[in-house]
């Protein structure tokens, strides 16, 4: 606990007054300029962006980022426009996994590195990723829209493309929080313990689970 002699309420404020000054107009249309001549965008950050967003700034330093090896291989699943993917680009190779041709396609307007391999898939398997051969996954705003039937078949499907030692990190919808089970009617009826038990059931072991950091959902990681 904090005694009289805390910085802690002043430096409160000072960082709020930063902020402040950070959205003054000149500022804002400097930014708003910027963008507009900046990078095509990439389709999802409005969702949030792990650049600036802190809850998915810590998902990516302490659920991504530790896992990016240059000798590796990775699966995404549901990339969307490549939110994430901008952070599994440092793999050997990357399979960026949708079901919607849609979807790819937009990806491939913002990723034309030669290590990226672009799958359609039919909604739960891996076509083309050679068996045995991936040592992470990453899955972010694709499974809190699956319903558990689907959870249960990619889980059934994972198992063949994993190398012994990979990694499985999923992002799911969990129900247990009022923000998914009321206020986000996309969201799909998931808990932890139905997660924990489906990972379980297909034979893998859950290493950590973070049931805290996001508000309408959790992550798991798992292994082989
Ligand atoms: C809400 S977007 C999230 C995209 C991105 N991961 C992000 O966080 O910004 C959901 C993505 O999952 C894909 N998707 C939906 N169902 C899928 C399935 N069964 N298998 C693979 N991709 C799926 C969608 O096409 C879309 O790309």
């Amino acid at each position: 606990m904090p005694d009289l002699s805390t910085s802690l309420h002043t430096d409160m404020l000072a960082s709020f007054e930063k902020a402040r000054a950070a959205r003054s107009l000149p500022r804002r249309l400097y930014r708003a300029i910027r963008n507009e001549l900046s990078e095509k965008g990439v389709y999802g950050t409005a969702w949030g962006d792990p650049e600036t967003m802190e809850p998915l700034m810590f998902v990516r330093d302490r659920w991504v980022l530790p896992y990016v090896r240059a000798d590796q291989t990775a699966v995404e699943i549901g990339p969307g426009g490549g939110r994430w993917t901008r952070y599994l680009l440092g793999f050997e190779r990357l399979y960026a996994i949708d079901f919607y041709p849609e979807l790819l396609a937009e990806l491939k307007r913002s990723f034309t590195r030669a290590n990226v391999t672009f799958v359609q898939n039919s909604g739960s398997d891996f076509p083309g990723v050679p068996a045995g051969a991936v040592d992470f996954v990453f899955s972010f705003g694709c499974f809190v829209h699956l319903d558990n039937s689907i959870i249960e078949r990619y889980l059934a499907n994972l198992g063949e493309i994993l190398r012994p030692q990979a990694n499985v990190v999923i992002q799911y919808s969990d129900v247990n929080k009022v923000m998914a089970r009321e206020l986000l009617p996309h969201f799909a009826e998931t808990t932890p313990e139905q997660m924990r038990s489906m990972v379980q059931a297909a034979g893998f072991t859950v290493v950590e689970e973070d049931l805290t950091t996001l508000w309408h959902s959790s992550l798991i990681r798992f292994r082989p």
